[in-house]
């Protein structure tokens, strides 16, 4: 009696971990299991990107830089950008990263201060520390086109 309970009830759990799983793949299949699932998906994105620019308007070390932007263009592009590079269903329609900032003479410095901003943006979304380390991880290679995209330029002369 108590064997055949304890063997229904292992079926039960079963069935329902198969229902549960079948659902998913009904709701999200390309999605499951992403760095864009981890980061709330485009919910999530949105109030991270958004928590960045906020920061990032606010930021001493960089604000100027962003004096003379669309910042709804910006964030718009920004998450459909971090969309598609976490594993998400978008595909981002905006420049190449070279040419998005070739004009805006970025440092290493402007670059840390961004991401410090964007990790102070996920700590406020609770995302986890693998996670935020998982999206700077892909960030990580954009340094060489946001920041050098003017290297081999001549310097600016001195007035
Ligand atoms: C991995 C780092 C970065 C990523 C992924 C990124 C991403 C982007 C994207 C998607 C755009 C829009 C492209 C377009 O207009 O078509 C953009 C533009 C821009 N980014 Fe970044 N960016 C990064 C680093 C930075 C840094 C460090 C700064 C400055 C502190 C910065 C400032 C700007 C500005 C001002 C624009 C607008 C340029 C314009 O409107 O002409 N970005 N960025």
């Amino acid at each position: 009696m108590r064997a055949s309970s304890l063997v229904s009830r292992q079926g039960a759990i079963a069935m329902l971990v198969a229902t549960v799983a079948a659902a998913n793949l009904l709701i999200a299949p390309a999605q499951a299991g992403t760095l864009y699932a981890d980061l709330g998906e485009q919910r999530g994105l949105t109030r991270i990107v958004d928590g960045l620019l906020e920061r990032a308007l606010a930021d001493a070390r960089i604000k100027a830089t962003l004096e003379d932007t669309n910042i709804d263009r910006l964030k718009r592009l920004l998450v459909l950008q971090l969309c598609g590079l976490t594993g998400g269903p978008c595909r981002y329609t905006g420049r190449t990263m070279k040419a998005a900032h070739a004009d805006l003479n970025l440092t290493p410095r402007h670059f840390n201060a961004l991401v410090e901003d964007l990790q102070d943006a996920m700590d406020a979304e609770h995302v986890s520390f693998w996670t935020q380390n998982h999206l700077l991880a892909l960030l990580a290679p954009m340094h060489r086109d946001v920041v050098a995209a003017r290297a081999g330029a001549k310097p600016e002369a001195a007035p």
